[in-house]
């Protein structure tokens, strides 16, 4: 049985992580979409908020993905889960040479652990969470960018 580790912040979920979520899903037996805690770095939603989302979006589309919270470093927690895939998506070249970086970090940290990359639909190659909360909180659409709860969520948060 392999299992996979789509590991991220998710704040918030948006299309382009659904549609790697969803190639994941066909290649690995089970796929866990893994919310990393950083204190570190401001977030719009909390990890209650993304946690009950993406069950929300995620649990009755894909029977074999599970939504967990993690900490610490990726290698540590893909170990505890028994995890020998880490999946990360590429939009486009510049996102390579960071998740080159990680790849090969990772590979030092924990050689037993492969990497693999997948590259969403064309149409979302230029999606990020970054631009859809600016775009949401200047008020403009993200219909189809992200889920639908997504959307209404950023609504609520963003209400004048
Ligand atoms: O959604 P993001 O911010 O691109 O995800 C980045 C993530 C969570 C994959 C990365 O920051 C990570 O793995 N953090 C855990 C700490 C860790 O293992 N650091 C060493 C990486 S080589």
């Amino acid at each position: 049985m392999t299992t996979a580790i789509y590991p991220g912040s998710f704040d918030p979920l948006t299309f382009g992580h659904v549609d790697i979520i969803e190639r994941s899903t066909r290649l690995f037996d089970k796929v866990i979409v893994a919310i990393l805690t950083n204190p570190q770095k401001a977030a719009l939603f909390t990890i209650k908020e993304r946690t009950e989302l993406m069950h929300d979006i995620l649990e009755p589309r894909f029977p074999n993905v599970e939504i967990d919270v993690f900490e610490g470093l990726l290698v540590d927690y893909a170990k505890q889960k028994k995890a020998q895939v880490i999946v990360r998506g590429i939009r486009a070249i510049s996102d390579y040479e960071y998740e080159f970086q990680m790849a090969l970090m990772n590979r030092r940290l924990a050689p037993e652990i492969e990497t693999v990359f997948m590259t969403p639909a064309e149409h979302y190659s230029y999606l990020s969470s970054r631009l859809v909360k600016e775009i949401a909180e200047l008020g403009g659409s993200v219909s189809g960018l992200v889920p639908e709860l997504v959307e209404k969520r950023l609504k609520q948060r963003f209400k004048k």
